[in-house]
């Protein structure tokens, strides 16, 4: 399938989606946003894909959702359409890992869309930002939500009521990325992460992730008990006698399901 906005590799079992409209440092158009909520349905659906990455080029992850597009639209149309739509939310709901690989800039839309993913691998030239005060609006697709769990409300507020970028160091020092890389091995990086969590049984690391997730949804009595009964769950799986018995034989694991 080819893409216009878009590229989609598969590395081993690692599904790549780089982001490419260059001219506009990948503002997510809506033609981008449905190609990428396509690709990511697809890999969703891809037995052979068992990780997503999401990446953008050196400049720029994303610099936001197109203001050109935006400019002209009025109440009516965006309250009728729920702008944003679907197609933003496919990569929050994916329930496959998703990393988001940031280099260069990640504002508004972008930076929103980096934070739907699992976790952040940024370069050492990543800016991450919430502009859209400074263009008379708002984070639309989960900024003042996401960003405030992820770095607490003193920063979160600072982002958004300022429109201030933070660089990668602080982003890190933050809680809003898991690692900084040198740029030039930003991608390296990501698949090889990618490449060990495609390496593990599928449902163990589907299930992983869906615990984490639960943290931000309820307390932490109920987190405590979900986690408690999907680590039960995981005695239902092949995989889970495979990896212990092989840590027990001093052998690689054979996973059956992936
Ligand atoms: C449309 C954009 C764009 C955007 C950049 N471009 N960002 N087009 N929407 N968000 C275009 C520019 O118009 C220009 O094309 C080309 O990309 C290069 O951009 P420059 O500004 O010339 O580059 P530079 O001087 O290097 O500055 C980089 C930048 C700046 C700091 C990232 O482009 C910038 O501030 N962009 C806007 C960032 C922003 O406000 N994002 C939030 C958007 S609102 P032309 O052809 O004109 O030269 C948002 C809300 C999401 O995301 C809510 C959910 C939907």
């Amino acid at each position: 399938m080819s893409y216009e906005y878009i590229i989609v590799e598969k590395y081993d079992r690692v599904g790549l989606i780089k982001l490419d409209r260059p001219e506009a440092l990948n503002a997510l158009c809506v033609g981008l946003i449905g190609e990428l909520g396509k690709a990511v349905a697809d890999l969703e659906a891809d037995d052979s894909i068992g990780c997503l990455v999401v990446t953008g080029s050196e400049k720029a992850f994303a610099a936001g959702a197109d203001i050109k597009e935006m400019v002209d639209k009025d109440f009516q149309t965006v309250y009728r359409e729920d702008f944003i739509t679907d197609d933003w939310e496919v990569l929050a709901n994916t329930r496959k890992p998703v990393i988001a690989a940031v280099a260069g800039y990640a504002l508004g839309g972008g930076c929103e869309v980096a934070m739907m993913c699992d976790f952040i691998i940024a370069a050492d030239n990543a800016k991450f930002g919430q502009p859209e005060i400074t263009i008379g609006t708002i984070p639309g697709a989960g900024g003042t939500q996401r960003l405030t769990r992820l770095v607490g409300k003193a920063k979160a507020m600072d982002m958004c009521l300022t429109g201030r970028m933070m660089d990668a160091e602080e982003a890190e020092r933050s809680g809003l990325v898991s690692r900084i890389v040198p740029v030039d091995s930003l991608i390296e990086e990501a698949l090889a992460a990618a490449k060990k969590i495609a390496g593990y049984s599928l449902p163990a690391t589907m299930i992983a992730k869906e615990a984490v997730d639960r943290a931000y949804e309820v307390s932490l009595s109920e987190g405590l008990r979900f986690e408690r009964r999907t680590f039960h769950s995981t005695f239902a799986l092949e995989d889970r006698r495979e990896g212990m018995m092989a840590f027990i034989e001093k052998r690689k694991a054979n996973w059956k399901h992936r």
